[in-house]
């Protein structure tokens, strides 16, 4: 592989927002943003998604139809990157693609059947761009007993580390997760708990709006004492050590199950709750940590919540907070990049999950190599 070469990272996270496509130049000593495009997911597949992520009938049916569709979509993704771009899918050396997850079953709290569930086809996704796809990036990592998640701190200490500064590089994604990094060591990553599906949940079932904008919402709310407390009471929260969660964990049907134990509270104060919940889960989840954090920067789209920045400010002090923006990364695009770069780093030879961070008994090469239309060399 020439030393400085192009990479295309492909993700949809737990929000079922859109496929973030992103084009970086990689080599060992530098990652470049080239080109970014959001493209969108239609309504129709993004409820089949959401459907298949919950248990029901049929389900090998559905998965197999939605795998070939969501394959396609990506495909399409990467293309119309590439066509916005200028380049051409030859000079492309591999998409690293995240697929959609569908259920995370994770090791953490003694599961002996874990299991994690990525789907996107990426035979489909080689067939339609022609370029060598890296997939299925979290199920070796599961296998060699880790928690198959968080990935990104791994990318976070890569791109994000500085000598002599302790950071936070926290990721408010639908679920939201930190790396700690101590100077350029990673010292643990981990996912915090929610980050902005209970919002999304909750807005959409009283405005109708896919997202609480800029946190609008959850601004002219009152904070909740009683709810905060009982939602602080999830044993997720309790757990030290290598862990994950996902939307089988923080759902509505547990936020309505707190609810109907407490008061009826008007649905605004109910929204402000869950900010400063979501908020607090990541501040503790830094404080405890036992590092001094100096710099903490947020990716994902919860950077774009202004209260929920405003209150993490608040909460964080004297730590400065800010986005990834300042760090070169939009807070949108890390976690494509991300891919991106897990992808260079398996077709470099190189490990991509971080044992400190997923438990894993070891660092492992992650993900399968679907080919492209290319020869594939191998060094
Ligand atoms: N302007 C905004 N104001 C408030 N919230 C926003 C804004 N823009 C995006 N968001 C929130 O960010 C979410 C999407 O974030 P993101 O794409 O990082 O999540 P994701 O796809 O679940 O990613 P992952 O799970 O991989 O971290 C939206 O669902 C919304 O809640
Ligand atoms: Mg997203």
């Amino acid at each position: 592989m020439a030393s400085n070469a192009l990479f295309v990272g492909l993700m949809s996270g737990t929000s079922i927002d859109s496929v973030d496509a992103v084009l970086i130049l990689c080599s060992s000593s530098s990652i470049e943003l080239r080109s970014t495009l959001e493209h969108p997911i239609p309504t129709d597949l993004r409820q089949s998604i959401a459907d298949i992520s919950q248990a029901g009938s049929n389900e090998i049916e559905r998965m197999g139809v939605l795998d070939r569709q969501i394959g396609a979509l990506f495909a399409d993704a990467c293309n119309a990157l590439l066509r916005q771009a200028g380049v051409a899918p030859e000079a492309i050396t591999a998409i690293g693609s995240h697929g959609q997850t569908i259920r995370h079953r994770p090791p953490s709290g003694g599961n002996p059947t874990a299991f994690t569930l990525q789907i996107g086809d990426p035979n489909t996704i080689a067939e339609r761009t022609g370029i060598t796809t890296i997939a299925d990036f979290r199920r070796r990592d599961v296998a060699a007993g880790g928690e198959g998640a968080p990935l990104a701190p791994a990318f976070h200490a890569a791109a994000f580390a500085r000598a002599g500064v302790n950071r936070a590089i926290v990721n408010i994604g639908g679920i939201a997760n930190i790396s700690l990094l101590a100077g350029e060591t990673l010292l643990t990553g981990f996912d915090t708990g929610p980050g902005n599906t209970l919002l999304d949940h909750w807005i959409s079932r009283h405005q109708g709006h896919r997202y609480d904008r800029h946190g609008s919402w959850s601004a002219q709310g009152q904070l909740q004492t009683a709810l905060l407390e009982r939602l602080q009471t999830h044993p997720y929260l309790a757990c030290r050590g290598p862990r994950s969660t996902g939307k089988e964990t923080f759902n509505t049907g547990w936020l309505d199950e707190c609810l109907s134990q407490l008061p009826v509270y008007a649905p605004q104060d109910v929204q402000a709750t869950l900010a400063a919940f979501t908020a607090q889960c990541i501040t503790d989840s830094i404080v405890t940590s036992g590092l001094t954090v100096e710099e903490v920067y947020v990716c994902g789209g919860g950077a774009y919540n202004t209260d929920l920045m405003r209150r993490l400010h608040k909460q964080l002090a004297p730590a400065q907070l800010g986005s990834t923006a300042a760090l070169g990364i939009a807070p949108e695009w890390v976690e494509g990049a991300a891919f991106a770069w897990l992808a260079w780093r398996t077709l470099s030879g190189l490990s991509g999950n971080a044992s400190v961070v997923t438990g894993a008994l070891g660092e492992r090469l992650l993900g399968g190599i679907y080919p492209g239309s290319q020869p594939l060399l191998f060094r």
